[in-house]
């Protein structure tokens, strides 16, 4: 029968004993951890989210009628403890409170527990699903009420930040039109104007700008986003961005304050000291050195250029690309990997096809001083070793090749890069390694579309000296636009916004958006930038994508109290779901042809 607990008042959290209450009579409250019947005597790890505490109740202490409710607890019991801190005869050194005990004078059991799923343990090896199906439960492990505490810490101290630089913390809706971030909307239905919808916000982009408009000068907000995409470890179709913005300020003006911010976050939440200025690196280096716009900077293994040597060469693949339009060939150089057995080159083949090669040459440089190389009766000796030498190729290592558009090639080679980094252990887990990619192009050429699209947003600025290019050769356009980037993950992005009219409507112009267009689109930004715009600039994080690498979890649905998984789905409330037909009745929506299918995306990266 669970007992109410009236009448008891809790003293402190079971961790927070030390041997300094040793003495002290105290009221403890928490879950039976695990409950051991050593006949005569019985121990309880009590834990609540500061940790464990052991209780040991002997009858002579506590009387029968206590001892008897001491052998009936079972793990997640919910009890109460009152009673006298004392020193641990045998200590136990893997616990905070290891020194000590409570010897139990009276307990209540507050509420039973039916035996859980699951055993509710720190690294828990359950499957996701019945983790995310008992979300409270899973909840309850050690390393899960760490990371929500460290995400309660990281916000409270970015508010404290922010709010000292004069930053205002200003709500934007969530039922709102369509923002261009480019992803798929999720639509809410209007009761009140029927075959009209909401969009969800996939970010408060257009609202912070009209807040700047305002005169508000200085935004800030922790804002919940929403985006219909393809999900994995890093993405979430309901995620969280600390998200600003600034007036009368360049890109540098943001760099500072977000380097200053990460430096106060790095500090406090982690202890950690974050040398700034921190590193920069354009976008062009970015995809030539490391194949991608986040690169991990954590270990080398770089990208090298060897169009130039392969370029009169008489192997096809090299020598065409070397000669067409927007082609390279490039290569990485995999130390000490010479020896890889077959079948392994042959995985990574198949992986690097996954990313869109056709194949993957490779040279391999055994310890004997043979070489190995899969395209040799199509190359000369003089001409291999001279690929050899420009990839800086040793007895032992590993040459791999890709010659492609640059695009295949930055990705094949950058995600081959990755996978050998983390495989062969080159990744320090212990570094922290932030960059600040810049320079972004302002375009990007849409195959699907055959036309240019905004590469961030179509309110982003170019670059000065770039911008009389915009006709001639818009594919070579920067932008003012940065991403903050950590050990390889894109942890936020920003951008300086278009203020002046010309450059707004050129710029629509160039991405291919009619007047009645982008005034059906944006027709309330527009309008406002008629009436006064200040210059100003922007960025938001991934809050859930610095918790994820700040706590070292592995996936940012580790650091959400209630995620979805893989498929969009809550596996505990059971949403998405069917709904009563009187409120699609309502809502003026009628049901067609269901299709259950659904569509479960895999992990692409
Ligand atoms: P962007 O689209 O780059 O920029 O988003 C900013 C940051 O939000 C995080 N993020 C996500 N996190 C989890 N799940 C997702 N589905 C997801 N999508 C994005 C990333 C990303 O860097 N309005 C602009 C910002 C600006 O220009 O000020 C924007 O939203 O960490």
């Amino acid at each position: 029968m669970a007992e109410s607990m009236v009448g008891l008042k809790r003293t402190c959290r079971c961790a927070e004993l030390s041997e300094q209450n040793i003495g002290q009579t105290v009221t403890v409250m928490g879950w039976v951890a695990k409950q051991r019947n050593k006949g005569g005597v019985v121990f309880v790890d009590l834990r609540d989210r500061s940790g464990i505490v052991q209780l040991i109740y002997e009858e002579s202490d506590c009387g029968p009628e206590n001892f008897a409710k001491a052998e009936r607890m079972r793990a997640e019991f919910v009890v109460a403890a009152v009673g006298k801190v004392v020193a641990r005869e045998a200590v136990n050194p893997n616990l905070k409170t290891g020194g000590i005990e409570v010897r139990v004078e009276s307990t209540r059991i507050l509420s039973e527990s039916e035996t859980p799923p699951f055993h509710i343990t720190e690294n828990s090896n359950t499957k996701e699903e019945l983790r995310l199906k008992y979300r409270s439960l899973d909840l309850r492990r050690p390393d899960m009420q760490r990371y929500l505490m460290l995400r309660s810490q990281i916000v409270q101290e970015m508010r404290d930040f922010m709010a000292k630089e004069g930053f205002l913390e200003i709500e934007t809706p969530i039922l709102c039109k369509s923002t261009p971030e480019g992803a798929r909307d999720y639509l809410v239905p209007s009761r009140v104007h029927p075959g009209s919808f909401y969009a969800l916000p996939q970010s408060p982009q257009l609202f912070k700008q009209l807040l700047m408009c305002s005169g508000f000068d200085r935004y800030f907000q922790i804002a919940k986003c929403f985006r219909d995409e393809d999900l994995r470890a890093d993405r979430q179709p309901e995620f969280t961005q600390a998200d600003m913005e600034l007036s009368f300020v360049d890109v540098d003006d943001v760099i500072d304050v977000n380097e200053r911010l990460l430096q106060h976050v790095m500090k406090t939440t982690m202890g950690i000291d974050l040398e700034i200025p921190l590193p920069r690196m354009k976008w062009v280096d970015a995809m030539n050195q490391y194949g991608s716009d986040k690169p991990d900077t954590r270990f080398d293994m770089k990208l090298v250029d060897v169009t130039d040597v392969v370029g009169d060469c008489g192997f096809g693949v090299f020598a065409d690309a070397a000669k067409a339009k927007g082609c390279s060939v490039r290569g990485i150089n995999v130390k000490g990997q010479a020896g890889m057995a077959r079948k392994k080159i042959d995985a990574l083949v198949t992986f690097a096809k996954g990313y869109g090669a056709k194949g993957l040459p490779y040279i391999q440089l055994k310890e004997d001083g043979s070489v190995k190389c899969s395209f040799a009766k199509f190359m000369t000796e003089e001409e291999i070793a001279a690929l050899v030498s420009a990839l800086r190729g040793e007895k032992g290592d590993l040459l791999l090749i890709a010659a492609d558009q640059d695009k295949i090639v930055w990705n094949v080679l950058g995600a081959l890069r990755l996978k050998l980094g983390e495989e062969m252990g080159l990744i320090d887990h212990s570094k922290f390694n932030f960059l600040w990619v810049v320079e972004f192009p302002l375009l990007e050429w849409s195959e699907e579309e055959n036309r240019f699209v905004a590469m961030h947003h179509p309110f982003t600025m170019p670059m000065e000296e770039d911008w009389p290019k915009i006709d001639s050769d818009p594919g070579s356009v920067r932008a003012k636009a940065y991403d903050i980037v950590l050990n390889g993950v894109e942890l936020g992005g920003g951008s300086v916004r278009i203020h002046q009219n010309d450059i707004q409507e050129k710029m629509f112009e160039v991405i291919g958006l009619t007047h009645e267009e982008a005034e059906e689109k944006f027709g309330f930004l527009l309008t406002a930038f008629k009436y006064g715009v200040p210059p100003h600039a922007g960025l938001a994080y991934g809050l859930d994508r610095i918790v994820m690498l700040l706590s070292g979890a592995d996936s940012i649905r580790e650091v959400i109290a209630f995620p979805k998984n893989k498929d969009a789905a809550d596996l505990m409330c059971g949403a998405p779901d069917v709904v009563d037909p009187v409120q699609l009745e309502e809502l003026h929506i009628r049901e067609t042809q269901v299709d259950q299918e659904t569509h479960s995306d895999e992990e692409t990266q």
